[in-house]
């Protein structure tokens, strides 16, 4: 079965960033090779502190001993509360996006320049409830711009349909203030939601259990989200 990425630049257009929340953590290398293997483009690691989101996962030493085990670029979703305090580890454990989330820093901009400074790329999540307003002052700050398509802290949560026209409202946003932002979307994002979601602009897909659940046969899983991606896309630039 032949891969269907579609590149710009090198990039694939639209990429799927598997989350780490459904793997074995046990076996957390071989999973992130075979990941690697069935061609997707990034790692999503959800780190949870059990006080932002009720649920606790990992930290930045876990992603250290992992970064061997994958050349994909790795991006760190920091469900934590003040993710300032640790950036620079996330950083330094090998992660080439940090986002942090607009309800958990009080001085958003200061952290947006804080992951620059240390030669990442910033990237903002907004819980289901937040307002786009929340990040409109600080689109020039930013790589990407993440809409939680689910209440974060868990895997398995059916996507909230609501968060369409967020999307197209984020997508509004960055043209009209930062093109180069690029539009993700996390939570819920399966075979039966992704379309939508690139129809309505998201660039980068986050999923968990709905790809994790292929395990065993993950290239045709992946090329398949490839593939519903790709059309997706090319019948949203017609
Ligand atoms: C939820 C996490 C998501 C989640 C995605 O708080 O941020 O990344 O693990 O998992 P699914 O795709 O199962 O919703
Ligand atoms: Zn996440």
């Amino acid at each position: 079965m032949t891969k269907t990425p579609d590149h710009h630049n090198g990039e694939r257009v639209i990429e799927i960033a598997p989350s780490i929340l459904p793997c074995d953590f046990g076996r957390l290398g071989e999973e992130l090779a075979a990941l690697e293997e069935a061609g997707v483009d990034r790692i999503h690691w959800d780190v949870m502190d059990g006080v932002f989101v009720p649920n606790i996962t990992i930290g930045a030493p876990v992603i250290t001993s992992c970064r061997r085990y994958s050349t994909l670029p790795y991006e760190v979703h920091l469900m934590i509360v003040d993710p300032e305090r640790y950036v620079a580890e996330f950083v330094d454990a090998g992660c080439e996006l940090i986002t942090v989330h607009a309800e958990a820093t009080r001085h958003l901009h200061r952290t947006l320049g804080l992951i620059k400074s240390l030669g990442a790329r910033a990237g903002v999540a907004l819980n289901p409830a937040t307002p786009l307003s929340a990040v409109e002052h600080v689109m020039d700050e930013l790589d990407v711009l993440m809409i939680m398509t689910v209440n974060p802290g868990f895997g398995g949560q059916h996507y909230i349909e609501a968060m369409d026209a967020k999307i197209l409202a984020a997508v509004a946003l960055r043209e009209a203030t930062n093109p180069l932002v690029k539009i993700e979307v996390d939570g819920g994002v399966s075979e039966e939601t992704l379309a939508g979601c690139v129809m309505n602009g998201a660039e980068i897909l986050v999923s968990g259990s709905a790809l994790l659940a292929h395990r065993g046969h993950l290239l045709a899983a992946v090329n398949n989200f490839h593939q519903l991606a790709q059309e997706a896309f090319t019948q949203r630039a017609r």
